[in-house]
């Protein structure tokens, strides 16, 4: 993983209210709970988490949260059930005796080797409980999406610094289905975003080709 330069995490902020809206609409559908209810009294766990700012929203809503990023750009301090660690995942998952109710992995794993994403699902597996909920989004990996977010999103627009990502990298939806049932895990939602640049707003979307949200469940 290179270093990731701060700015990147600003459109990341953008993302904020789309990830709530999919979530939201998972949390309806699979479990017949409004968002508000269903995060009252969770355990999560935020793998990648950068700011902090995202998990925090889902402890004020009363759930106990565990941050874990290896770079400290933490923007929360630490507080009564709300943590957040700088260790990479490799090493706070090898400590971790825990398990929790839903493990958040936001544009995560298109930083992660092939083999620290294998490692990383075999463990999930295992800390997930019964009814557990994995929410991730991430970047398809084909040539359009490369073209918008290399020469586009860095390169021309420049909304992350040049470098954040490497395409090969990129996952398929199909990727995370063999990641998930190699390891107990079902691929239970895929679904699109899409960016407006001028507004800097994402919206959900049917089209999945570059940017996509995906549920994971046991
Ligand atoms: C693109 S940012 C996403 C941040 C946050 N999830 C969000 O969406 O706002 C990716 C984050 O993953 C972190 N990261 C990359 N590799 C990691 C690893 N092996 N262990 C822990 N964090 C890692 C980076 O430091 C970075 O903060």
């Amino acid at each position: 993983m290179k270093n990731i330069n701060p700015k990147y995490y600003e459109p990341l902020e953008q993302m904020m209210s789309i990830r709530h809206q999919y979530m939201a609409k998972i949390i309806s559908s699979k479990r017949g709970l409004n968002i508000y209810d269903f995060f009252k009294d969770k355990q999560i766990l935020d793998l990648g988490c950068g700011t902090g700012e995202f998990l925090n929203n889902y402890h004020e809503l009363g759930s106990v949260c565990t941050g874990v990023d290896v770079i400290k750009n933490f923007q929360i301090k630490n507080k009564q059930k709300f943590h957040l660690i700088k260790t990479n995942f490799q090493t706070y998952l090898k400590k971790n005796k825990k398990k929790y109710d839903v493990v958040f992995l936001f544009e995560f794993l298109e930083h992660l080797s092939i083999d620290e994403r294998k490692n990383l699902f075999n463990t999930l597996s295992k800390i997930l409980n019964s009814d557990g909920l994995i929410f991730l989004s991430t970047l398809n990996r084909n040539l359009i999406s490369e073209f918008l977010s290399i020469n586009i999103a860095e390169n021309i627009l420049k909304l992350i610094p040049r470098n954040t990502h490497d395409p090969k990298l990129f996952l398929k939806p199909s990727d995370i289905k063999i990641l998930s049932n190699k390891n107990n895990l079902k691929l239970s939602d895929i679904q699109g975003i899409s960016y407006n640049p001028f507004i800097k707003t994402f919206k959900l979307s049917k089209i999945e080709l570059v940017n996509y949200f995906a549920t994971i469940t046991n």
